[in-house]
This record gives structure tokens, C-alpha cells and sequence, in this order.
């Protein structure tokens, strides 16, 4: 895959990761999203659902066999050693999937390729990436942000934020910070210019 430009948007939980990939795709980019990778892959009878149902067994699945995803999660969240085996069945598959994606991208001429991973300094994946960009907020924007989407608590939101790897560790990391503090319309001209620098990139690795 040495033509293929890859970029990895990643941020914190709710910095703005989803709407910076759908600004871009508007643009005509070509974003993969790794969580829908990764709930394609735990859907009934797939491969994530079988590893998952061998290791765990059926107090993880619902009466029809659904992955109990909420269930699971609060495991996960609550219990490193659960994390890591998760991650070791589940990773795998996630980049096996990535690369066929990548693979057949490039195989139709694309030059450029955005995969939203959310942890992905935490998982490692910043190795396979040539480079990153983070979406930066505040954590006090960051709070009311996942507040206000998905009706949490205050202290619930505060948890979630204080799981990850704080947002600024990630900027030492980031080859191109996208600011999202401000409008969705400053948003959108900030992604503008990432866009046309990673053209760039892309078109200077190609030759
Ligand atoms: N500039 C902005 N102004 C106001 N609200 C915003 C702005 N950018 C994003 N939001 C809102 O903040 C919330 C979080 O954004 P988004 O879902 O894009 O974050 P994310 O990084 O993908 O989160 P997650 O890590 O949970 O996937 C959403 O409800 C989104 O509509
Ligand atoms: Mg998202």
C-alpha cells in the first residue's frame, strides 16, 4: 500500500471526530469509520460475534443471541483484564477489514484514505498511519458536548473523558490539530485546509 496516503482522525470522546469525517465526505473524501467496522463485525453470526460468544459465552448475548453491547462495554469499562481480551479478538478482524478497504481503494485510484479510529493512540494504531490528525476541543466543550448527544450526567461524562488518554497528550502527536472550539462553520474551514494540505501530502508521496 506504499501510494496510498493514510490519515488517522482521532481525538477524544466527543471532540468532533464524526463531524469532522462527514465534513470531509461532502468533500469527496474517503473516510473509514472503525467503530462501523467494528459493529459490522459483532452483528449476529459474524466474526467478532463468534469470538466473542467462544470467550464469553451467553451472559454477554441476549435470548436471540444479539451482543449485548451496553453489557459488554460496562465490563470492558470496568474491568482492564475484559479490555485486553476484547481488544486481542477483536483488533485483528478490525485490521483485516481496514486493510481490504484500504487495499480496494487504492485498487480504484484513490490516493488519500481517513480512517476515524477514536483510541487510536491508545490501541497503537498511530504505526499504521502516515499521519494524524486531531480534533481538539476543550474538555469543559468536550463534557457539554457528550452531555447534551447522549443524555449523560455530569459525572458519567467526566468518567468517560477521564478513561481516555487526555485530549492534549494527543497534540504532541498530531501532525495537523483541527480546532474545534468555536461554530460548526469554523469547523467546517478548518477541515477545509487539512483537506487541501493532505491532498498535498499525498500527491508529494505519489511523486
Ligand atoms: N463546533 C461544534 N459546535 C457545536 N456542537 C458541536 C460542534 N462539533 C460537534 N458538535 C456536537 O458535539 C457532539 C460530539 O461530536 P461528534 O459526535 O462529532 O464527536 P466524536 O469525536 O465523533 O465523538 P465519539 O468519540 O463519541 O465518537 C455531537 O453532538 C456534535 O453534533
Ligand atoms: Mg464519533
Amino acid at each position: 500500500m506504499a501510494g496510498l496516503w493514510r490519515v488517522g482522525l482521532t481525538g477524544g470522546i466527543g471532540s468532533g471526530k464524526s463531524s469532522v469525517a462527514s465534513i470531509l465526505r461532502e468533500r469527496g473524501a474517503f473516510v473509514i469509520d472503525a467503530d462501523a467496522i467494528v459493529h459490522q463485525l459483532e452483528a449476529r453470526g459474524r466474526p467478532g460475534w463468534r469470538a466473542l460468544r467462544e470467550e464469553f459465552g451467553w451472559p454477554v448475548l441476549t435470548t436471540s443471541g444479539d451482543l449485548m453491547r451496553r453489557k459488554l462495554g460496562r465490563r470492558i469499562f470496568l474491568d482492564p483484564g475484559v479490555r485486553r481480551r476484547v481488544d486481542d479478538l477483536i483488533h485483528p478482524l478490525v485490521r483485516g477489514q481496514l486493510y481490504d478497504m484500504l487495499e480496494q481503494w487504492e485498487g480504484a485510484g484513490g490516493r488519500l484514505a481517513v480512517i476515524d479510529i477514536p483510541l487510536l493512540v491508545e490501541n497503537g494504531w498511530d504505526v499504521e498511519v502516515n499521519e494524524m490528525w486531531v480534533v481538539y476541543v476543550t474538555r469543559e466543550q468536550q463534557r457539554r458536548r457528550i452531555m447534551a448527544r447522549d443524555g449523560l450526567s455530569r459525572d458519567d461524562a467526566e468518567r468517560r473523558i477521564a478513561a481516555q488518554l487526555p485530549l492534549a497528550a494527543k497534540l504532541t502527536r498530531a501532525h495537523r490539530v483541527i480546532n474545534n472550539t468555536g461554530s460548526y462553520g469554523q469547523l467546517k474551514r478548518e477541515v477545509e485546509a487539512v483537506w487541501l494540505d493532505g491532498l498535498d501530502s499525498a500527491q508529494a508521496d505519489g511523486g
